[in-house]
């Protein structure tokens, strides 16, 4: 049933006697590495007994990670699907054993009743919001961007892709010259980004940057200026998470927009496990986190300031 689990499978276990599996990706950005730290004081928080394993970037090892945690028979599993698909058959596994399972920050590929919930933002809105910002900021004049994807195959890459073209489509001044994943990493966003500028008359031929995250704009940012250009005046640059460095460089002046997605995604997931242990109701299959634009109008320097703190 979409319910997965019914209450009444549960002993009247308090939070304090849960054991949850987190299954996370790895470390390939600042946001990924807040996640991590919120999720584990969060646990703490709550008197989780948080059992962490980091995946590396390899699917094969998430499937492995929650395999064993159903043999250990944890009561609840997190995980950060680094791709979209090939997840049936272990969520079926999990279902099986009556282990419910809740995504944090990416969406799957599979059928919605093999988890109990998801807990991401509406990820094409992201992309939509970073491409609408650019199309007004332009403002009809010919722009070509480049764009460095996420991961190849994960939902936010697919998906932030998808929302930003949906954005451009219908303003023919805009046009996307060269696209390729960088990995949501700084580094890879910086040699991507080399590519670009060497491929593109040293990036006199580039108007604008959109970056699938924060981190590889912020390595293009490096390159851009390596190159003899000004990230931010030259090339625009737009980009998604509100980590901490971003604000950093929009206070200099070299980046000028980003979308912020919380690394707080274990806190609403963890509200949604304890009411649904305590009456049994399965909460929506969807629980959306906001999506902010934060342009320099926002005080970037401030904006900064008030991130650091927040598990970063
Ligand atoms: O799934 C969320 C994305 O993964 C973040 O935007 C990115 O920084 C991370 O690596």
């Amino acid at each position: 049933s979409a319910t997965i689990l019914a209450a009444s499978m549960f002993s009247a276990a308090s939070a304090a006697e849960l054991t949850v599996g987190f299954s996370q990706i790895g470390s390939e950005s600042g946001w990924r590495a807040a996640e991590t730290t919120l999720t584990k004081q969060q646990a703490e928080q709550r008197g989780i007994d948080l059992k962490f394993a980091d995946a590396q970037q390899k699917q094969e090892n998430q499937i492995k990670a929650l395999r064993s945690f159903i043999a250990q028979g944890v009561d609840a599993i997190l995980v950060a699907p680094v791709v979209a698909t090939g997840w049936d058959e272990v969520l079926q596994e999990a279902k099986d054993a009556e282990i419910p399972v809740i995504l944090l920050d990416r969406t799957v590929d599979a059928p919605d009743n093999l988890y109990l919930t998801a807990v991401t933002s509406d990820l094409v809105h992201e992309g939509n919001v970073a491409g609408k910002w650019l199309v007004d900021t332009v403002a009809g004049k010919p722009c070509n961007v480049v764009e460095l994807q996420g991961t190849t195959g994960s939902s936010p890459a697919i998906d932030r892709k998808k929302g930003f073209e949906e954005a451009l489509a219908g303003h023919d001044n805009l046009k996307i010259v060269r696209s390729q994943t960088g990995d949501f990493t700084r580094t890879k966003g910086k040699e991507v980004m080399e590519s670009f500028l060497k491929a593109e008359d040293g990036g006199k031929n580039i108007c604008a940057l959109y970056a699938h995250n924060d981190d590889m704009a912020v390595g293009a940012i490096q390159a851009i200026k390596e190159a003899g250009l000004k990230p931010g005046t030259d090339i625009l640059v737009v980009s998604i998470d509100a980590v901490p460095d971003i604000f950093q460089a929009m206070a200099a002046g070299e980046a000028n927009a980003t979308v912020e997605l919380t690394p707080n995604m274990a806190g609403p997931a963890f509200d949604a496990l304890d009411a649904f242990r305590k009456d049994g109701k399965a909460p929506p299959k969807w629980i959306q986190t906001e999506s902010k634009l934060y342009t320099q109008a926002d005080d970037p320097a401030k904006v900064y300031e008030e991130k650091k703190g927040l598990g970063y």
